[in-house]
This record gives C-alpha cells, sequence and structure tokens, in this order.
C-alpha cells in the first residue's frame, strides 16, 4: 500500500510567500508523486487569532487556488478545508482529554504568541491549537508529516498523544514519524537576510508574494540588501544577503550555490540581481497566472474542495468511530 503523508498551511494572508514556496510547497508536489498524499487548509487554526470573516473566506480560496497552481493536483492528492470535515473538531477535544497542562504549556508557538499578544489576553484556542494539530494528523494514519522545523514540537506531541492513547485504549493510531522528507530550502528576508522570511516579517519588500505582480517581484530582488565587498560567494556566515540570492537561485534553477559561484565569478551583485529577478518572474509569474485564473470561477474551486471534503471525510470517518467506540461513548441511533 503507498504510504501517505500529510500537511497543512494556514490561510493567513492573502499571498503564500517565497518561504512557504520553496522550503515547503515545492517539497509537497514532489511528495504527491510517490505518496497518498492529503493536503489541506487549516481555517480552524486559522480563528485561534482574531480573523475578519471575510478575509478569512477569501484567503481560504486564494490558498486554495495558490496550492493547485503550485502544482498539487487535486485529482493525485485529497485537497481540502479543515473546517469542512468536523471529524477535526471532534478528534480534536478527545486529544485534548489527553493532554496534560503542563504539557500543553510547554508548546513554543503559544509561549511566543501568548507573549505577543500578552498572556492574559492569549484565547484558549491557542493553547488547544497542538492538540487540534494532532487530531488533523492521526484522523488520516500518515507515515509521515513533512514540515518545517518550527513545527516538529507539535508533530512529537502527535506522537506522545498517539502513544498515550494505544496505550490507554488499545492499540488504534499509527505513531507518524518525525523524519521529515527532504526538507526545502530556508528563505531569508530580502530587506533583512538574517531573519527567516516571514508574513510578519518588519519591511514588506522582505517578502516576495507569490501573488506580487511580475514588477513587484523583480523589484524586490533588485532591492534585496547585499552586503559588503562585491564578490558572490556562499557563506551564510559574512555574506547573508547574496547567499540568500543564491539559494534561491538555486532552488529555482536546480543548479547548486558552488557552481552559480563559478557562473557569477568576477561579475558584480547587480548581475546577479537582474538575473534573479527574471528566472523568478519566469518561474512564478505563471503560478501567479493560474491562480488568479482558478480565482475567475469561485464555484468550480468551491466544487472541487467539496470533493476533497467528501475523500477526507471518508478516511477520517472510520478512525473517529473507532476511536468514540474506544473510549467508551455509547454508539448514537443511525439517522
Ligand atoms: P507558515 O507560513 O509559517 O505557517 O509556514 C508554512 C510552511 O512554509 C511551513 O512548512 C514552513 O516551514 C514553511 N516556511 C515558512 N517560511 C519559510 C521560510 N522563510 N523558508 C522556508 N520555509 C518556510
Ligand atoms: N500548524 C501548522 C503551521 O502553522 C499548520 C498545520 C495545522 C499543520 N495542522 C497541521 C501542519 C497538521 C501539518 C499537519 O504551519
Amino acid at each position: 500500500m503507498t504510504e501517505r503523508v500529510l500537511s497543512g498551511m494556514q490561510p493567513s494572508a492573502d499571498s503564500l510567500h517565497l518561504g512557504n514556496y520553496l522550503g515547503a510547497m515545492v517539497n509537497w508536489v514532489q511528495l504527491q508523486e510517490s505518496y497518498d498524499a492529503f493536503f489541506f487548509i487549516p481555517d480552524m487554526h486559522a480563528i485561534t487569532v482574531a480573523q475578519d470573516p471575510a478575509d478569512l473566506a477569501e484567503r481560504v480560496r486564494r490558498t486554495a487556488a495558490q496550492y493547485i497552481a503550485c502544482g498539487i493536483d487535486p485529482e493525485r492528492s485529497t485537497l481540502f478545508v479543515q473546517s469542512h470535515v468536523p471529524q477535526h473538531a471532534q478528534l480534536a477535544w478527545v486529544m485534548i482529554c489527553q493532554t496534560g497542562m503542563g504539557e500543553a504549556g510547554r508548546m513554543t508557538q503559544f509561549k511566543d504568541k501568548a507573549a505577543k499578544s500578552g498572556s492574559e489576553h492569549a484565547g484558549v484556542g491557542l493553547f488547544t491549537y497542538p492538540m487540534l494539530q494532532a487530531a488533523d494528523i492521526l484522523l488520516y494514519q500518515p507515515h509521515s508529516v513533512p514540515v518545517g522545523e518550527d513545527q516538529k514540537q507539535h508533530v512529537e506531541l502527535t506522537r506522545n498523544l498517539a502513544q498515550r492513547f494505544n496505550h490507554r485504549y488499545g492499540e488504534t493510531f499509527r505513531v507518524p514519524e518525525l523524519a521529515v522528507p527532504a526538507s526545502g530550502a530556508r528563505i531569508y528576508d530580502l530587506q533583512n537576510p538574517t531573519a527567516k522570511m516571514s508574513k510578519s516579517g518588519e519591511s514588506p519588500n522582505g517578502l516576495l508574494n507569490l501573488m506580487d505582480t511580475d514588477k513587484k517581484m523583480a523589484k524586490k530582488i533588485r532591492s534585496a540588501v547585499t552586503d559588503d565587498g562585491s564578490e558572490i560567494r556562499f557563506d551564510r556566515a559574512a555574506k547573508p544577503g547574496i547567499s540568500n540570492l543564491l539559494s534561491i537561485h538555486s532552488a529555482l534553477s536546480g543548479k547548486a550555490p558552488s557552481e552559480l559561484e563559478e557562473e557569477y565569478a568576477g561579475r558584480m551583485y547587480g548581475h546577479l540581481k537582474v538575473e534573479l529577478a527574471e528566472l523568478v518572474v519566469e518561474r512564478l509569474g505563471p503560478v501567479r497566472d493560474r491562480a488568479l485564473e482558478l480565482l475567475e470561477d469561485p464555484g468550480e474551486l468551491d466544487a472541487l474542495l467539496a470533493r476533497g471534503a467528501q475523500k477526507a471525510r471518508s478516511a477520517a470517518e472510520p478512525v473517529l468511530a473507532e476511536v468514540y467506540q474506544k473510549v467508551g461513548f455509547l454508539p448514537a441511533a443511525p439517522g
């Protein structure tokens, strides 16, 4: 049987950024070649911080359109929206009931986000966020969960909860592997190249959005902060700006940074920027155009997500039913 993988990205912005694309999406698109892949949009996680309702609905569609435009094939993979599959919320409750206060309190993402909003004001949803994530994962019995470094602690918690449940109630869940399948490039902020590219970065010019116009993308690359000196060399410590541009080039062109160093030997920073800007536009322009095209027909997009949700529910239903039976819930009368 084909092994299964599952992952998701929050619909918390109008556009994915270059870090999401090169760090995760490119990898996901490859995974669907050899795995039974489930990709979903965690909209229930998104409301753990305040969201404008109209924006959220629109962002879920935009995120779905971008997944597909990047190459997630909804025929081959199961692409769905979390809130369309009620089993996520149902299993999350059971997971919450297996989790200790101390254990949940040690989650670094919770601590960071709670500190940001002032601990007293942080919502309880932020606290239970990782247990919902555990439910997302365990419902589908995946063999592994391709996520970035920052999500490893949540996958570790998921493993603990699965083992605990299996121990208490009998073998039920597959314990997902922590090993992240071949991770993608780590991309840094174009204006502040020692910080990870992120939608919460300080300068809008540091963030290259997939939905940016060609002109905007090219401009952001051309105005990227570079380093002292003039040599084009991959050296993260001494030359963070140039190294970031070389990583981006390498991820898009498939050429190793050492090969690029040779290619650019004796040339100036400006040459690298101009050529990289062209490469970025050539690769990402069509992705954006495809996403915009998909967004022109929201009815079709919604229909496609409905089919994905149906596939997801068929996979999730028997797992939840087994959990309900194992914890001792009285079976509900059919109908
Ligand atoms: P986030 O937008 O932080 O929820 O991240 C969604 C996915 O994109 C995760 O798998 C992250 O690991 C990945 N990701 C986010 N930012 C970057 C970055 N700057 N470089 C590489 N991968 C990233
Ligand atoms: N918490 C993840 C993030 O912020 C998104 C996510 C929610 C997720 N549920 C998941 C990722 C399940 C993998 C598996 O990036």
